[in-house]
């Protein structure tokens, strides 16, 4: 299995409701290791850039509005196969189709507003680490 390192954001209604820690924990008890972590209230710029690959779609400026209607959290979570296990624990985008025990399925209530992001693919989450953490604030262990 291929060590990875994937980029997590636990969104704004994740947060207004106070499930940081029981998010990080599933993380953990999946064998995640949070390696590098930070709260931010993103700028419309900051958020906006992150989101760039979706400027056309229909939904961009509701996206972008969301990301930055409270604080984030971002970390960078790393393990075995640390895409694909985030992704799994995350469930579908649209929480009315995301398996029973998946964070979106437990913490979220619509697709605007689904609690966390993850990163896709191994150059999606090389990318996205980059545009959050340098070099000097993500600490292997
Ligand atoms: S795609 O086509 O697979 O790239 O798109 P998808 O992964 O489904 O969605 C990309 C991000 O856009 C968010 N999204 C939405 N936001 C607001 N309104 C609507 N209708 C909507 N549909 C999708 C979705 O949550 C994804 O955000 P992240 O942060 O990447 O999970």
């Amino acid at each position: 299995m291929a060590n990875e390192r994937t980029l997590s954001i636990i969104k704004p209604d994740a947060v207004a409701k106070n499930a940081i820690g029981d998010i990080i924990a599933r993380f953990e008890k999946a064998g995640l290791k949070v390696v590098a972590a930070k709260m931010l209230h993103l700028s419309e710029e900051k958020a906006g850039g992150f989101y760039a690959e979706h400027k056309e779609r229909s939904f961009f400026n509701d996206l972008v509005g969301f990301m930055i209607s409270g604080p984030v959290v971002v970390q960078v979570l790393e393990g075995d196969n640390a895409i694909a296990t985030n992704r799994d624990l995350m469930g579908a985008t649209n929480p009315k189709e995301a398996a029973a025990g998946t964070i979106r399925a437990d913490f979220a209530e619509t697709i605007d507003a689904n609690a966390v992001h993850g990163s896709d693919s191994v150059e999606s989450a090389e990318r996205e680490i980059a545009y959050f953490f340098g070099n000097d604030e993500i600490c292997p262990r």
